[in-house]
């Protein structure tokens, strides 16, 4: 009878998996990891800012989870080998990788550098291959592995001030379909997500006026900007084995704003 069976698997159960999220210490990682923990998973915590990291650990811990904080720049191929090795050493495998890091400086066009270009194309796509494929190599020896890239609706529309940007989601997408073709054989499933606009840190520290920050509600017919726990819901289904015939798949989390 339903309800009765007490056998019945928790929905979104990840006990026992070991998961990796990078840009963990504020925002959308944050409510990740926070998820993924609470789902029973063990989180590695990878971010530039450890001190950051340190805080989120502290409410995973106090809610019995278990993680371990490792400091690392994606966009470096040094630093994203010492977060899989830091993580085979604590924890013996990788089972999730939630890529997640990212950054968007705005910047008209005709004024951007190229520095400044390839800082975000190294960050936010670079960042996102190094992670995927050290993970991926390690996934492939237990022949599973579940791989949630976040991406964004600047995927999909094209945002003044953010050539570098859009060309990096865009390029997230692009490359976690090929992924997906590629390692479904090895076990291992890639999905993106594309999240609309989101309250976290980073969207706080830009420099606008009440006027703009309502304008940029105009385009979302729920008419408020997503909170970063609902993007975390989407993270947990793809990461479980709820999600298991989804592979190079995108769901936009937007509050509508691209359906139109
Ligand atoms: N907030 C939004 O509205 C929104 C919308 C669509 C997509 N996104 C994407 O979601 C992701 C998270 O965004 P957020 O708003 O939570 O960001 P945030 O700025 O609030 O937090 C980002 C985290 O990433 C870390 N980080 C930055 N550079 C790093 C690097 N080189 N290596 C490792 N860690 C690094 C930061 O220290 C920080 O802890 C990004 O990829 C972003 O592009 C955000």
């Amino acid at each position: 009878m339903f309800g009765q069976n007490k056998t019945t698997p928790k929905f979104c159960d990840l006990k026992g998996k070991v998961a990796i999220v990078t840009g963990a210490g504020k925002g959308m990682g944050e409510a990740d990891s926070i998820k993924l923990a609470g789902a029973g998973a063990k989180v590695v915590l990878a971010d530039i800012d450890t001190a950051s990291c340190e805080k989120v650990a502290e409410k995973i811990k106090q809610a019995r989870g278990e993680c371990l904080v490792v400091k690392c720049d994606q966009s470096k191929k040094a630093d994203v080998e010492n977060v899989v090795a830091e993580t085979l050493k604590k924890f013996g495998k990788i089972d999730i990788l939630v890529n997640n890091a990212g950054i968007y400086p705005f910047e008209p066009f005709l004024q951007m550098s190229e520095e400044n270009f390839m800082k975000v194309i190294n960050i936010n796509l670079k960042g996102y291959f190094l992670m995927a494929q050290a993970c991926a190599k390690e996934m492939v020896k237990q022949k599973s592995g579940n791989i949630v890239n976040i991406a964004s609706v600047a995927a999909i529309i094209g945002f003044s001030g953010l050539a570098h940007y859009c060309a990096s989601k865009g390029g997230i997408v692009a490359m976690s379909k090929a992924m997906a073709l590629e390692l479904a054989p090895m076990g291992i499933r890639i999905n993106c997500i594309d999240p609309g606009s989101i309250d976290t840190p980073g969207t706080h520290t830009m420099e606008m006026d009440e006027k703009t920050r309502e304008a940029m509600l105009a385009p979302i017919p729920m008419k408020r900007n997503g909170k970063a726990e609902e993007i975390a819901n989407a993270v947990l289904f793809l990461a479980s084995d709820e999600s298991s015939y989804m592979t190079g798949s995108v769901v936009v989390v937007d509050g509508g704003w691209t359906a139109g």
